[in-house]
This record gives C-alpha cells, structure tokens and sequence, in this order.
C-alpha cells in the first residue's frame, strides 16, 4: 500500500486536489482510502456525505479502543475499519477523524494515534493500493509521527511568503519522519514566475515542482457544492490536477 499525505497551511487546496486526485485514481482501477484528519472535515463533505451520517474517531474512540482490547477473539482490523469509515459512490473509503468534541476536551493526540493503528490495518489487510492523508492546516499531524516513512509528502502551497513558510517547516518534518519523496505543489498560480519563486523560496527543486493555475471554476465548484471534477472536468485546474495525478503515479 502506498501513503501519501498532503500538508500546508490552511486554505491552500489541499482538500480540493485530493479530492479530484482520489476520484481519478478511483477510476483507474486503484483502491483508495481516505483519512481526513482536518477537524472541519471537508473531505467527506465534499464527496457528498452529511454531517449527521459522518462517524468520527474522535466520538467512537472509547469505542475502538475495547474494540482493539478484544482484537484477535471477534473484532478483526478490517471490521473495525469498515464500522469506523464511510464510502463514497466514486468508491473511495473514508475514515474521518473529527473534531474535539466540546470546550476543554484537550488534544486530538489519541485520536490521531487510532488513526495510526488504523492506517496500519488498513496496509495489514491488503485491501488498499493507497491511502491519504488529507491533513489539518499546518504541521501539528507531522508532529506526531503519523506520516512516518510515507512514499510522498505533497505540500500544497499558494505563491506566497507566508505560505511558503509553512511549506518549509512540513517538508522538514517530513523528512524527519524518513517520507521518500518531497512534492510541492504551487496552487492558485497566475504566472510560471509564481512556480520559480515559490519553489526556490521553499527550496524544492523545479523536477520536484508542480503548479495548479488559479481558476475561478473551483470556487465556482465550491459555491454549487460539487466537486471540481464533476462540475468542470476540463478546466484549467482539473487539467492541471491531471498533470499532478501523473507526477503522483511516477512516484509510487
Ligand atoms: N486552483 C484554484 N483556483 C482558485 N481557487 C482555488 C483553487 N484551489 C482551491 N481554491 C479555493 O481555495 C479554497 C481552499 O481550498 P481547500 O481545498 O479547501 O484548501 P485546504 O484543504 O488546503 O484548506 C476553496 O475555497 C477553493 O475553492
Ligand atoms: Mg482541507
């Protein structure tokens, strides 16, 4: 099973081109698992899945702990796998870790190690060709170990300062964790100098760069509540997105 994860500051399309990525994989063929560690859990959202039908981590984690504690007698990783994850109609499973569930509930620390466990049950049953990790804005989730020897650390970014500098504390946390390779990928860019800057800002080297153009049709997308591959499959982006996804390919 090949693990990817997608990091970077808030906002700069890493839900978006996960998505279509996963959707286009899917479609080949690939046996794609989803796990959304982003609180606001938009992956999920966006595939369709309502907020009230959504079984998160964080609300089933004394639940999967017992679980795991009668592991080996009745309850197997693949079942506790497919009772804590939903599926789309695009076929992807997605496992949602949620948010804290009310004020002073303290960290997501072990909701983020059961995420772990399953992660690697999810590798244990051969089910999967890869897994995802759509990962909360900055570089908490790297943090705490959970990308560890992952095949690709894609870091999302806009051709900003601000953002590149979050792209350069997640691609040294990646490599930390020992993830084999480093991508960055440039969104929302209005010219091929957006690509250059951004890259030497960061310190990627161009073979290792990729751009998304900005394209109003994301938000457009975004606004009718589809996803960008289904309302606009051949706009700049999904066409750019498409570029990504052979990158992607050529790694794993
Ligand atoms: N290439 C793009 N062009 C224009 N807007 C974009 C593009 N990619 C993403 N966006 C917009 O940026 C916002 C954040 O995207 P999202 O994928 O949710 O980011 P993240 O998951 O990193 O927080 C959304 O409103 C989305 O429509
Ligand atoms: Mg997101």
């Amino acid at each position: 099973m090949r693990k990817i994860i997608a990091t970077g500051k808030g906002g700069v399309g890493k839900t978006t081109s996960l998505s279509a990525i996963c959707q286009m994989m899917s479609s080949e063929g690939k046996r794609v698992i989803v796990f959304d560690t982003d609180p606001s859990m938009n992956f999920a959202l966006g595939f369709g899945v309502p907020f009230d039908k959504v079984s998160t981590i964080t609300e089933d984690r004394v639940q999967i702990s017992e679980h795991l504690e009668e592991e080996g007698i009745e309850v197997s990783g693949e079942e506790i796998l497919r009772d804590h994850s939903v599926l789309t109609k695009d076929g992807i499973r997605i496992v949602i870790m949620g948010a804290i569930m009310s004020g002073g509930d303290g960290c997501l620390c072990s909701a983020i190690s059961l995420i772990k466990i399953l992660l690697n049950y999810a590798e244990e049953t051969g089910d999967y060709d890869v897994a995802i990790v759509d990962s909360q804005a900055g570089p908490e989730v790297l943090g705490r170990g959970l990308a560890s020897e992952f095949d690709i650390n894609m870091i999302l970014t806009e051709p900003t300062a601000k953002s590149s500098e979050v792209s350069r504390q997640v691609m040294k946390l990646g490599n930390d964790l020992g993830v084999k390779n480093t991508l960055l990928v440039v969104n929302k860019v209005i010219d091929e100098d957006d690509l250059k800057m951004t890259a030497e800002l960061v310190g990627v080297d161009m073979d290792s760069t990729i751009g998304i153009r900005f394209d109003k049709n994301v938000i457009k997308a975004d606004r009718e509540g589809k996803l960008l591959l289904d309302a606009f499959p051949d706009s700049d982006a999904s066409m750019d997105i498409k570029c990504l996804l052979n990158k992607v390919e050529s790694l794993i």
